[in-house]
């Protein structure tokens, strides 16, 4: 907790709003660990390459009748259990995620029907990487207008599906998994403070997938080419996200009037250690004030940042009343930062 003054930027202007907490949080990852060294035998790379250009050791690979949904959903009955929500009180359910279940509907919606959630309305958000900090944000907004009282806020992804297991440039970097935050208003905590989010449509060709939506409709041709796999370059992608998320998280320290020495804890994607690193550095972050846990579980895409909070809450990381600064880049390009009064 900071003893230090702050400012909530919410609370300005006349503003009549109420304050929106995360009640709680929970994750699910899938059994199956898949680790550099069986990588080794699947394509030309070696867990040395791997370690040291990324800090990843493995990664988690949902089973092939285990769905985004199911992940999902699992992680948010872990948050509801922790808070002691039931189903029946969750007003509104977003999902984030660029791998759902199917076009449509919304994953979001059978993620309401395999919780039960009957009084929820529901729909995906698709930020990419940047999706559960964006999803949040959303979120954020009708607990603070009062037009629901309880939103259930998921990242998840199966992303093992849109990786092609042959391009060692791409799938040593990602794995599968979901994260959940319950949103309510807590009394006399101001929550979620501020989240500064920011896209650029120019660099959309630096990561993304050109097959299975309405440009490129699956054909024969379309996945002999390999089009439903993602696709990235990853030299610019380094540079663009050390860059955004560096900007996004300056400045939504700067709304808040706080220096980095005030925030417990950062937790940033966990698309590679490198950027992390670079990201932490930058801001003037002692590195045991920064979550890593990709080394586990890789890059988890909108599920990231949603499993490192919950794992920095369970360990005790973060404590009720401690300042936590989440950032985030990803496809888009989008990126997105969030200071949290815990
Ligand atoms: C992908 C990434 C790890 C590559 O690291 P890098 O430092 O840029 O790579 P380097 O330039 O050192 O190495 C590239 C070389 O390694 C090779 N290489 C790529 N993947 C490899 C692998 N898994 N194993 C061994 N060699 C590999 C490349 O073929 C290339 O070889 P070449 O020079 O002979 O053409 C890095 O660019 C990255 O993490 N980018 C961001 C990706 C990301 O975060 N995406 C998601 C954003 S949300």
């Amino acid at each position: 907790m900071t003893t230090k003054p702050f400012k909530n930027p919410r609370a300005q202007h006349g503003f009549q709003g109420r304050s929106c907490s995360i009640l709680s949080v929970g994750s699910y990852v899938p059994e199956r660990i898949l680790t550099n060294a069986e990588l080794e035998k699947m394509v030309d790379t070696s867990d040395d390459w791997i370690t040291s250009r990324t800090g990843i050791k493995e990664r988690r690979i949902a089973a092939e009748n285990e769905f985004t949904s199911d992940m999902a959903a699992a992680a948010a009955q872990r948050a509801m259990q922790s808070a002691g929500i039931k189903a029946e009180q969750i007003d509104l359910i977003i999902v984030a995620t660029i791998t759902p279940d199917m076009m449509f509907p919304s994953t979001a919606c059978l993620v309401q029907q395999k919780l039960g959630a009957r009084r929820a309305a529901a729909f995906d958000v698709e930020a990419a990487c940047s999706g559960f900090i964006y999803a949040l944000e959303i979120g954020q907004q009708f607990i603070t207008s009062r037009t629901y009282d309880t939103v259930l806020v998921i990242g998840a992804e199966k992303l093992s599906t849109i990786v092609d297991w042959t391009d060692r440039n791409t799938c040593v970097l990602f794995g599968d998994g979901a994260g959940a935050a319950i949103l309510q208003s807590r009394p006399k905590s101001h929550g979620l403070l501020t989240a500064c989010m920011g896209a650029d449509g120019d660099k959309s060709d630096l990561l993304y997938m050109p097959g299975g939506g309405s440009m490129c409709p699956a054909t024969k041709n379309s996945i002999a080419a390999g089009l439903h796999y993602l696709r990235m370059d990853g030299k610019e992608t380094f540079k663009n996200a050390v860059n955004a998320m560096l900007t996004a998280a300056k400045e939504a320290l700067k709304r808040c009037e706080l220096d980095i020495t005030q925030i417990k804890c950062v937790i940033p994607h966990q698309a590679n250690r490198r950027i992390i690193e670079a990201v932490g550095e930058r801001l003037g972050a002692r590195e045991d004030q920064v979550f890593v846990n990709l080394d586990k579980y890789g890059n988890t895409s909108a599920a990231s940042v949603a499993i490192a909070l919950d794992e920095a809450v369970s360990t005790g990381v973060v404590q009720r009343g401690d300042l936590v600064l989440l950032v985030v880049f990803g496809a888009g390009l989008t990126w997105a930062a969030a200071v949290i009064e815990w």
